[in-house]
């Protein structure tokens, strides 16, 4: 280690407080910096106001919450949903009967599987989602893991010279190079254009006033009113920042596990390495508010 990186200790100091305690849900934290597996919930059953409450904290506090073991219906996955807020209808994806359940699937036949780069869910909306809701019924019997990761650390692990720098700077996020094209496996027709939207590069989460960064390789395009080179890159240190192994949590599936993150202070990826076998399942996302 060189006497610089000891003598200033790490990029970044999470500060690990005790939370209070949960009276109604267990709570397992999968990494200090992110994720934390739930239990003691049945989301098949009526959940009272006390354990809404608490998951909502979970989330809060956790950016992204796992359940394992659950077996609910679709009706039952929308109607979880819901309790977050009203539903997000995705502009591009096949969908598995009901236009807000979102169909996540990859076998030896596919072309690609969903989510395989660093991304936040459809960014390039002018409100984006809130967050999303993945029930993976089918796994592989290895991988097809989904990683997650914390994007206030992100924030906060940047230099104060380079917070200064992108204080007040937007980015255009653009669904068009995402999503043309992308479903046509599944006989999906683009539409005339795809979401795109101007958001500020660091946004403050409406719940935790926590900054986050806001920028991901999915739908970030380029950063406004700075010259083309200069912002390529700039994005492309803040991709290689933000996904810094230090602020990630690696969520391995089980059968019927279902995983709840907040694309608001979230990336994630998924891992498709587990071809040629299947994994399966559906999505359900919550609307979100501009971000600001
Ligand atoms: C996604 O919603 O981006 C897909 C995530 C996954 O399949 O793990």
């Amino acid at each position: 280690m060189s006497s610089l990186s000891s003598k200033q200790g790490p990029r970044y100091r999470h500060i690990a407080g005790e939370s209070e305690p949960y009276e109604t849900i267990g709570v397992e934290k999968l990494t200090p910096i992110i994720g934390a597996e739930i239990s003691g919930v049945d989301l098949s059953s009526a959940l009272s106001n006390r354990t809404m409450d608490e998951i909502h904290r979970a989330l809060a506090e956790n950016l992204v919450i796992f359940f394992r073991d659950q077996h609910i219906t679709p009706q039952q996955h929308l109607a979880f949903g819901r309790q977050f807020g009203e539903l997000h209808i995705h502009p591009a994806a096949p969908n598995e009967g009901d236009p807000a359940l979102m169909k996540i699937y990859a076998d030896k036949d596919s072309p690609r599987a969903n989510g395989e780069g660093w991304h936040t869910d459809v960014s390039c909306d002018v409100e984006p989602p809130m967050g999303s809701i993945l029930y993976i019924k089918q796994c592989p019997p290895r991988g097809g893991d989904t990683l997650f990761a914390n994007m206030y650390a992100a924030y906060e692990a940047l230099s104060d010279r380079m917070k200064a720098y992108l204080d007040g700077l937007t980015a255009l996020h653009d669904g068009e190079q995402t999503f043309r094209g992308l479903y046509a496996n599944y006989g999906v027709k683009d539409r005339p254009e795809y979401p795109r939207a101007e958001h500020p590069v660091v946004r403050t989460h409406p719940v935790t006033g926590k900054k986050a960064l806001y920028v991901n390789r999915g739908f970030t395009r380029f950063l406004i009113g700075v010259p083309r080179d200069e912002s390529d890159a700039m994005l492309a240190y803040l991709y290689q920042h933000a996904e810094n192994p230090l602020f990630q949590c690696r969520f391995r599936w089980t059968e019927n596990a279902i995983a709840f993150w907040d694309n608001r202070c979230a990336q994630h990826r998924a891992m498709w390495d587990y071809w040629p076998h299947t994994r399966s399942g559906a999505r359900v996302t919550v609307k979100g508010e501009r971000p600001v």
